[in-house]
């Protein structure tokens, strides 16, 4: 993957991306024996090898981790209530964070990264990232509210819908899969009580291409392959 050289060194925790700057307008930046001052330039991660006053630069290193969440468990960093988050789950020293939110006793899957433009690829509504969820209702979901939420109703004032709505078992109209790529936070359970149901249980099937493959309560390292899928699937 390519990175902008004043990105790559300001991600190394030498200095922030505006001293980067200044470090190659003063042709104080070589990369692979060369002398870089254009501020536009991109290396190649992993191939180039980039020095600041004869310094090597050490790439920061990117984390990805699936989670399936389990209940009782905050999406969150910190929590001043002491709760347990989805953070204290996983074994890293990285300085990692949730990609998006599930609710306290929302299951399924969540990432976790330190790669803020991973983040902020995923949850661009632009990219429409499209998320699955299974969702157990207080009652039978009515044919009518079926199609009211395919065409969208009102979440605080603005149009919300599912893309899909699936049920697995069509004798048990309390069990749907919902399909949606909107990102608001509680959106899953907004879009029902809209029209009058609880959301009895909520466990996220997918977030993009990426499935809850691991038990409950358990997460796996995310590959570089897997990564680079993500981008060549929404770019
Ligand atoms: N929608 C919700 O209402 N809750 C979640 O946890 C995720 C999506």
């Amino acid at each position: 993957m390519t990175i902008r050289l004043n990105k790559y060194i300001a991600e190394s925790g030498l200095c922030s991306r505006r001293n980067a700057e200044k470090y190659i307008l003063e042709g104080r930046v070589t990369i692979n024996n060369k002398t870089i001052t254009d501020l536009s330039h991109k290396i190649n991660e992993g191939d180039d090898e980039v020095f600041v006053d004869g310094e090597k630069i050490k790439p920061k290193k990117h984390i990805y981790i699936l989670l399936n969440k389990p209940k009782a468990v905050i999406t969150s960093t910190k929590d001043e209530r002491n709760r347990k988050t989805v953070i204290d789950i996983i074994k890293t020293n990285e300085k990692i964070f949730p990609v998006g939110r599930l609710d306290y006793n929302t299951t399924g899957v969540l990432l976790l990264t330190n790669d803020g433009d991973f983040s902020n690829f995923l949850t661009h509504p632009k990219h429409k990232i499209r998320k699955i969820y299974a969702v157990t209702l207080n009652r039978p979901l009515t044919k009518e509210d079926e199609i009211k939420l395919l065409k969208g109703v009102y979440i605080n004032n603005r149009k919300g819908k599912f893309v899909k709505i699936n049920f697995p078992d069509i004798k048990k109209k309390t069990v749907v899969e919902v399909s949606a790529v909107e990102g608001r936070n509680h959106f899953v359970k907004d879009m029902f009580s809209t029209l009058g149901y609880n959301v009895v249980e909520l466990d996220r099937k997918y977030f993009g291409q990426f499935t809850a493959d691991v038990p409950l309560g358990k997460y796996r390292v995310i590959s570089k392959e897997e990564i680079k899928s993500v981008y060549k699937n929404y770019n």
